[in-house]
């Protein structure tokens, strides 16, 4: 049985202020920690303060990104070393503004992942494709290539640390939802692709997380596919009213 996972992606929003009100909006809410996650990941400059106030929370906060070295001349770069120093519990890494803004690659991101499962630190692992290669209908190739190049050398053993998240570029912040059976089709396909990669019992095991424009009006309908085991989000996730109806779907 997989766990159901919710997380806000805050990507460059909010002031401390306004971040640490939600916080503590989120910090009452009631939920069962043996059936769901949450998790939210603000910008890295509030990460110590926030840590702090959902300290006994059962809410989790995650990093957006994180360098692959454990420390040295990497201007402007934070470690895994560091983020678990102030209490963070894991990060997204290979979201696609990350891919298509900084050009970070499939070998930067498996280097990211290989660091990270090194250091049991857990990760969202991010991939999806853009709307020229829905329309080509190359999607699942295209996603499925960037499982298998995010996930190159990564043991089994390891899976345990990663979840994954399929983010149609085409549907994020463009208030566009894959249908609940598009996205459906390809966590199945991602599902398959893991299976063949290593075995169908880790496969069943993985989650993977949607994410494009995900609303407290959709929510109900993705989350009851088979193979949707949770949401990240991100323009609903900075609105209490709007987070707090997607984590009680
Ligand atoms: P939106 O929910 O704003 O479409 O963003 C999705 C996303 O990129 C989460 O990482």
């Amino acid at each position: 049985m997989r766990k159901a996972l919710i997380a806000g992606n805050w990507k460059m929003n909010l002031n401390l202020e306004e971040a640490a009100l939600l916080v503590n909006r989120l910090k009452s809410i009631d939920f069962d920690e043996s059936e769901k996650e949450v998790i939210i990941a603000p910008s890295f400059v509030y990460l110590p303060e926030l840590v702090k106030l959902l300290k006994d929370s059962r809410v989790k906060i995650f990093a957006q990104n994180v360098h692959h070295e454990k420390s040295g001349a990497f201007t402007g770069e934070i470690s895994i070393d560091m983020l678990k120093n102030i209490g963070v519990s894991g990060s997204i890494v290979g979201h696609s503004e990350r891919r298509i803004i900084f050009k970070e690659t499939d070998e930067l991101i498996n280097k990211k992942i290989k660091t990270a499962v090194k250091e049991k630190f857990p990760i969202i692992f991010c991939v999806g494709e853009t709307l020229e290669q829905r329309m080509a209908d190359v999607h699942e190739e295209v996603v499925n290539t960037q499982v298998g190049l995010g996930l190159e050398g990564i043991d089994e053993i390891d899976m345990n640390h990663i979840t994954i998240a399929y983010e149609p570029v085409w549907a994020i912040g463009t208030g566009k939802t894959a249908s609940s059976s598009d996205a459906e089709a390809m966590h199945k396909s991602i599902r398959n692709f893991l299976a063949k990669k290593y075995n169908k019992a880790l496969a069943d095991s993985i989650r993977i997380l949607y994410g494009g424009s995900v609303k407290p009006e959709n929510i109900s309908e993705l989350m009851a596919m088979e193979n949707i085991d949770g949401a990240l989000v991100g323009g609903a996730s900075l609105k209490a009213e709007s987070f707090i109806k997607i984590i009680n779907y």
